[in-house]
């Protein structure tokens, strides 16, 4: 497995005002790299700029969504214009809606799959051709334990984070011959805003500093999946293997 050193690296980050993008934001500048944040809001990602540069990193922000492929385009035109070409890219951001059965609504769940697949795919296509251009790149989305198997709850998003596995998976066949890395990021129950809204239990909870931690150590080692906490990664994981009425009854009991 090849081993990237972070130092120096110009490092495109989306969703980075919040939860795991924020963390991974800080954690990416403290290992030595110049990362470029985006998300919606631009007074987050501008004061969050100033406090790296503060403790001696360097950080950029360019504003924008994700779902809106020509701004994706520009932004990483920008990027590239003014800070560097881009290493690494890691498209974070993303959102959870709750399966309310009663109140189904396939609208809702096409929203979601825009976010968290569509979204990916936007900030791919606006980095992918110059990545190729300049002969590989890293790519490392954040997608998601619960993109794995179905589970209680989460019929929009992990249909959308299944999506989002299976594409990559299948896009890495394409483009590894061609230079690139492409690490999936599945991470298990994060302590963020996002997940703050849930009033279930989420065993092995870890925070989102230490998830930044695990991700970024991942990215260095080139690894073509970071799937955490250890153990929890490795029952779900493992759960894919299981027949349907066991798996069932396993869930059942924990949710
Ligand atoms: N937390 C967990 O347990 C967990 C577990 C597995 C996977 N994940 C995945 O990890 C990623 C981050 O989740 P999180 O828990 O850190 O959530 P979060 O705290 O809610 O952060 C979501 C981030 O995405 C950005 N975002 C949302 N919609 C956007 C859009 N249309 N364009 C640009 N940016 C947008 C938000 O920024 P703005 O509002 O400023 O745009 C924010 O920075 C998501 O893909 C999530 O599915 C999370």
């Amino acid at each position: 497995m090849a081993t990237i050193d972070l130092k120096g690296k110009c490092v495109w980050l989306t969703g980075a005002s919040s939860g795991i993008g924020e963390a991974l934001a800080y954690e990416l500048a403290r290992r030595g790299a110049r990362v470029a944040i985006t998300a919606r809001r631009k007074e987050i990602l501008d004061q969050m700029v100033a406090r790296i540069r503060e403790s001696g990193g360097e950080a950029w922000s360019f504003p924008g969504d994700v779902l809106n492929l020509d701004e994706m385009k520009q932004v990483v035109d920008s990027i590239e214009k003014s800070v560097a070409p881009i290493d690494i890219a890691i498209p974070n951001a993303g959102s959870h809606l709750f399966t309310k059965p009663e109140e189904f609504n396939s609208a809702e769940y096409l929203s979601i799959m825009q976010l968290n697949y569509g979204g990916v795919l936007h900030c791919l296509e606006a980095i992918i051709p110059r990545m190729l251009a300049r002969g590989g790149g890293h790519i490392a989305p954040v997608a998601s334990l619960a993109g794995y198997r179905g589970l209680p709850r989460a019929a929009a998003y992990g249909a959308s984070k299944s999506a989002l596995i299976h594409f990559l998976e299948s896009i890495r066949f394409h483009l590894k011959p061609k230079g690139f890395t492409i690490t999936i990021v599945n991470p298990g129950f994060v302590k963020t805003p996002l997940t703050d809204k849930n009033d279930f239990y989420m065993p092995f909870l870890v925070s989102s500093e230490r998830a930044a931690k695990i991700i970024c150590a991942g990215i260095e080692r080139g690894k073509r999946t970071v799937a955490f906490p250890f153990p929890f990664s490795w029952l779900v994981g493992f759960g894919k293997f299981l027949p349907a009425p066991v798996y069932e009854k396993i869930v059942n009991q924990l949710w």
